[in-house]
């Protein structure tokens, strides 16, 4: 994506013929009505805007002209109070709709650095494509956004919001990368050069080093593929850090499902499966980038889920990271099993919170649709996490991990199976359950378990419909926003 410039300002622009200007409009005594911003709209306010076309439907978009080759982009700002939240997908929804232009300028209200920030971040999520694989994609053609608003300082957001939008964007671009050209070897190379560039400690482990190390998930999931496994782990450690927050994601760059092998219609879109990694590796790169004073350690745990003469068997028994065995009953639970070893590893550094992120079971988004995360674990945790993921204005429900479905995980001939074969209820909460048995005890204790939440982002890792504000189809980015915020709220 190009570079784009972005700027903040109270003095309209001179017009040009290559300017959109996004302007909301609202009911208003059963008139749509454009809100009030700097722009004189004199010249359209005779005109009867309905019949138009324009309409409060929020992100419906009418251009209108306007002088000297200006277009006037008329979108609907909702019923809706326009708050943080909703300026950053109006923006985005504006962005995205107008990338034939070269200059999009925002003449949305902001009342304080909340909303200038929401439209920014907005703007440059919505102006994401992927572009790799086609040829005949068109570029966007917008190099600059300007925001009109007379909020004071509001200039001093444009670099938060340029770190935050420009992880997310390269999460998306990992996300939505093929199989054929994202692995474990080439995307552990990939995400171990970002973190030394940004002068973080990054530690590869290779297939041997994981077998040696005890890692019998990541090694067991991995040993179907002709393309290795790795565990990533990447440090951020300021000084004069006082809490300690450990992500932990789920890294399949593709899942087949192994031996216990997909339907091919379930298959497609498992490139996605690596969701949960992108988002704690870009997740940690913003985190340093911003120089928040929080210690955050990452773990890409990365495997190749195929099914071939050397994968593991259903009723095969490996043993994780923590010393538990496990049986593997169907060889398509393996997020769960990557993870375990994570969780396991993550939890002999002690950290203050841990928390996974992962594209875990279709049953997330069978109970939670496409746009919700589901959100489990340890009770101050979930609110850590609740709250982080309110302040960054992303979606997660708390979702419960009932002790009776434990049962689900018993096996006759090791310490846990990964599923329940014929299981079909609760399945969102089993995975979530058989997680929690590989997170540690807090240092000195012989009960507690460390502070943890888990996240499964199968449903909104990935939009298979059409696009919306800031969010795009297919990859999406989810979550960084919120593991960004939560750094953010342990330094303080
Ligand atoms: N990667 C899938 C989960 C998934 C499904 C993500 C659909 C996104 C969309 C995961 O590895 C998986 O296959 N889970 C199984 C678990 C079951 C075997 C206990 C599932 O959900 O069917
Ligand atoms: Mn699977
Ligand atoms: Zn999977």
């Amino acid at each position: 994506m190009t570079i784009l410039k972005i700027q903040t300002t109270t003095k309209i622009p001179a017009a040009k013929a290559s300017q959109a200007v996004v302007i909301g409009v609202k009911s208003v005594a059963q008139t749509v009505t454009p809100i009030k911003g700097s722009y004189d709209l004199a010249g359209i306010s005779g005109l009867n805007l309905a019949s138009l076309g324009v309409s409060e439907k929020f992100e419906s978009i009418t251009r209108i002209p306007g002088p000297n080759g200006v277009v006037y982009c008329l979108i609907g700002a909702g019923p809706d109070e326009l708050d943080e939240d909703n300026l950053r997908e109006l923006a985005g929804a504006a962005s995205r709709g107008l990338s034939d232009f070269e200059h999009v300028i925002f003449d949305l209200p902001t009342e304080d650095l909340g909303d200038v920030s929401g439209v920014i971040e907005g703007a440059l999520l919505g102006a994401y494509k992927f572009t790799e694989y086609k040829k005949s994609a068109t570029p966007s053609k917008t190099t600059s956004f300007t925001l009109l608003t007379s909020v004071p300082r509001a200039s001093a957001t444009i670099g938060n919001a340029r770190v935050v939008a420009a992880s997310v964007n390269s999460a998306r671009d990992e996300i939505n990368r093929p199989a054929n050209d994202l692995y474990p070897a080439n995307y552990a190379t990939l995400a171990a050069k970002k973190a030394k560039a940004l002068g973080l400690s990054v530690e590869v482990l290779d297939e041997k080093q994981l077998e040696k190390q005890g890692f019998g998930g990541i090694a067991g999931v991995g040993k179907g593929s002709s393309r290795p496994p790795r565990l990533v782990k990447i440090s951020y450690a300021p000084k004069g850090a006082k809490k300690h927050v450990a992500l932990v994601g789920k890294g399949i760059t593709f899942d087949t499902g192994g031996l216990s092998l997909k339907p091919a219609n379930s298959m497609v879109g498992m490139k996605y499966d690596m969701a949960g990694a992108a988002t704690v590796l870009n997740s940690i790169l913003a985190i340093a980038e911003l120089g928040f004073s929080t210690r955050v350690t990452a773990w890409m745990c990365l495997a190749e889920n195929m099914p071939s003469g050397t994968a593991t068997r259903p009723n095969d028994v490996i043993k994780l990271k923590n010393g538990k065995t496990v049986e593997v009953t169907n060889t398509d639970a393996e997020g769960r099993l990557v993870l375990g070893d994570g969780l396991a590893a993550a939890s002999l550094e002690y950290p203050d919170l841990l928390v996974d992120v992962a594209t875990l079971t279709g049953a997330a988004r069978v109970a939670l649709g496409n746009r919700y995360a589901g959100l489990m674990g340890s009770a101050d945790a979930v609110s850590e996490v609740e709250a982080a993921s309110f302040e960054a204005g992303e979606l997660v429900w708390h979702m419960p991990l009932p002790v009776e479905l434990k049962d689900m995980l018993k096996s006759d001939i090791a310490d846990l199976q990964n599923a329940k074969i014929g299981n079909t209820a609760g399945g969102m909460l089993i995975g979530g359950l058989f997680l929690k048995e590989f997170v540690g005890l807090k240092r000195g204790s012989k009960s507690e378990q460390i502070s943890w939440a888990h996240l499964d982002i199968a449903g909104p890792a990935n939009n298979d419909l059409a696009a919306y504000g800031h969010t795009p189809k297919g990859a999406t980015g989810v979550l960084i926003r919120t593991l960004v915020s939560l750094a953010k709220g342990m330094a303080q």
